[in-house]
């Protein structure tokens, strides 16, 4: 391997202890910043995300607000706790976690939080902000990406940015957070001919498709920064029944022989995403009160 490994365990526990550091100077002056989590459901992979989120929330010191309603809970019942939430002056931020049950259209739950508390930036005036530049809630998963490729490749200015997936979530925000900085950005998709040779072109290339290795050692131009967005368990190659491991939408060991700099699966993007959900609370609390 000859790529340089970067780390987003470690880079994520260092922003982790900037955010504590930061609520513990405002705790002093009597603000404690709250996150609400909403989980519908008993999807067990949600359910985990959301424990990680309320323990690593109260870990840094902010207060931390959890909701689980049942699988049967109707839209009408969901946007009355989000107006709840809304006029809540304990609460700083309001996650609802993907997917929801098919009875509730997500886009209207989204679009009823309040966009001064919208940590996941989901919400079309954070969409719109980010597109235009001003000062907003970015999504916390492009947002860690980002830091990582700010992390070993601090001026992406007139570099090609290729990011495969088109998602609200992913894909789009973090074109935009390339675009910002001055790269010239290609979002790649399901319909994108001959994605190899589009993915050759790119001095940074961002993977989140889903797709258990996709991305192949051929498709990295030498040196290139590789960011690795996928969480794709598949089962274990070395047996033993029902075991399984994690990987990436990128064929790590043959990316890594290529690419200047790469993020692994896991320790890579996966723990920044919390760390930017609290630091986007953070930001959400300083901002509510004007500080
Ligand atoms: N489900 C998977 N990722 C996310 C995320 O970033 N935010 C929310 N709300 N739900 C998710």
């Amino acid at each position: 391997m000859t790529a340089t490994l970067i780390d987003g365990k470690a880079f994520a526990a260092g922003l982790r202890a900037r955010v504590a550091e930061e609520v513990r100077a405002l705790a002093a002056r009597g603000v404690v910043p709250g996150l609400a989590v909403v989980l519908v459901g008993e999807d067990p992979a949600s359910a985990v995300y959301v424990r990680n989120k309320a323990a690593q929330t109260v870990e840094a010191g902010m207060r931390s607000f959890q909701h689980r309603l049942p699988a049967s809970t109707g839209q009408a019942e969901l946007l009355a706790l989000v107006a709840t939430l809304n006029a809540d002056p304990a609460v700083d931020g309001i996650l609802v976690q993907l997917p929801l049950p098919a009875q509730i259209d997500p886009q209207a739950v989204i679009e009823a939080i309040a966009p001064e508390k919208d940590v996941d930036g989901f919400h079309p005036m954070n969409v719109g902000r980010l597109a235009t530049g001003m000062a907003g809630l970015v999504p916390c998963t492009p947002l860690g990406a980002s830091m990582l490729i700010d992390s070993v490749r601090p001026d992406v200015a007139g570099l090609e940015a290729v990011v495969i997936g088109r998602s609200s979530i992913v894909g789009k925000p973090m074109a935009q957070l390339l675009l910002q900085r001055s790269a010239t950005v290609t979002i790649a998709h399901s319909r994108t001919r001959d994605l190899a040779a589009v993915c050759r072109r790119a001095d940074v290339l961002v993977a989140a498709v889903g797709r258990p290795e996709m991305v192949r050692g051929d498709w990295i131009k030498p040196g290139a920064v590789v960011i690795d967005v996928g969480i794709n368990r598949v089962p274990s190659p070395e047996g033993g029944e029902g075991r399984t491991r994690l990987v990436g939408d990128v064929a790590f060991a043959e990316a890594a022989a290529v690419a200047g700099a790469i993020t692994p699966v896991p320790g890579g993007v996966g723990p920044m995403t919390i760390a930017c959900l609290l630091a986007n609370t953070l930001q959400a609390a300083k901002a509510r009160r004007g500080i």
